[in-house]
């Protein structure tokens, strides 16, 4: 087995630490401390050998966080009996959203997704409408992972996949579009972040200059590209964004500064929700 890039384990630490320090919200059986009991222990080592600084990362993931929160919220009250969350990490969405009726799906690597099981046998907290399913979205077909799991395309489904995208070669991110409305019954949503730069630069050379700039060359980074290759990408594979020509709406934080062909340039995460 390869050894996971180190920058990605710190990367989905920070991400995980930081949600732990949020104000989020829970449903009425949901368990609201499930999050820090589930981290206990997780450093964020940076590249230093030290634990990272948590605080930096609060401004990109509280509205982050906040805005697929709400998109669950919305799906649960709208009558949704499964949420699918791809590349999960240590989210703990399942379980301060708990709800009876909804199976929840987190899908991650296996050292993760096993990680995670001895974490939350550990928590002692129910995990009954839980199933945790390991996925290599560059080598395994989300579709059937999906239906081994026992997910019912039958019935609509909330996919999320918050900062995984950017993590995943273009053409897996392509596979996955295209697995998941495979799954996607009528009334189904997708909520993903897709890291975008401006339209007239070469997503190769931004990808490897974020690299560069951010990770001296060693980075787990693969996909940066322009919202017209989002919406054009959402579009071939099936889904259809909601509010894609309106630039008023568009949701997003801003993520790297960075110098491309002597260009400053901001490279934004925009948050797309899409139906099938
Ligand atoms: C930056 S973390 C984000 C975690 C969580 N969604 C969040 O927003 O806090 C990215 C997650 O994607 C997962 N991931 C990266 N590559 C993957 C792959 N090929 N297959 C499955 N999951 C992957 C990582 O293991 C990691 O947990």
């Amino acid at each position: 087995m390869t050894r996971e890039n180190p920058l990605l384990t710190m990367i989905r630490e920070v991400c995980a630490l930081g949600r732990a320090e949020l104000e989020r919200p829970s449903t009425a059986e949901g368990d609201p401390d499930a999050g820090r009991a589930l981290v206990q222990g997780l450093r964020a080592i940076g590249p230093d050998g030290e634990p990272s600084d948590i605080s930096l990362s609060l401004a990109l993931l509280a509205p982050r966080a906040a805005y697929f929160d709400q998109l669950v919220l919305h799906a649960i009250a709208a009558g949704v009996t499964q949420v699918v969350n791809l590349g999960a990490g240590y989210d703990d969405r399942a379980l301060r959203l708990r709800h009876s009726g909804v199976r929840f799906f987190d899908l991650d690597l296996p050292g993760i997704v096993a990680d995670k099981a001895r974490r939350l046998q550990a928590t002692g907290t129910d995990t009954g409408h839980l199933t945790l399913v390991a996925v290599d979205l560059h080598t395994d077909d989300v579709a059937e992972v999906l239906a081994r799991a026992g997910h019912d395309a039958h019935w609509p489904t909330l996919f999320l996949a918050e900062h995984l995208a950017l993590f995943l070669q273009p053409g897996d991110v392509a596979s996955l579009l295209a697995g998941l409305f495979d799954r996607a019954a009528a009334g189904s949503t997708l909520a993903m972040t897709a890291e975008v730069h401006p339209a007239d630069l070469d997503s190769d050379l931004v990808v490897s200059t974020v690299d560069d700039v951010m990770f001296g060359g060693a980075g787990p980074l693969h996909t940066i590209q322009s919202r017209d290759a989002w919406l054009a990408l959402f579009a071939k594979t099936g889904w259809r964004v909601d509010n894609a020509d309106d630039a008023d709406e568009v949701a997003a934080v801003d993520h790297f500064h960075v110098t491309v062909a002597d260009r400053p340039i901001q490279i934004q995460t925009q948050f797309l929700t899409a139906t099938a």
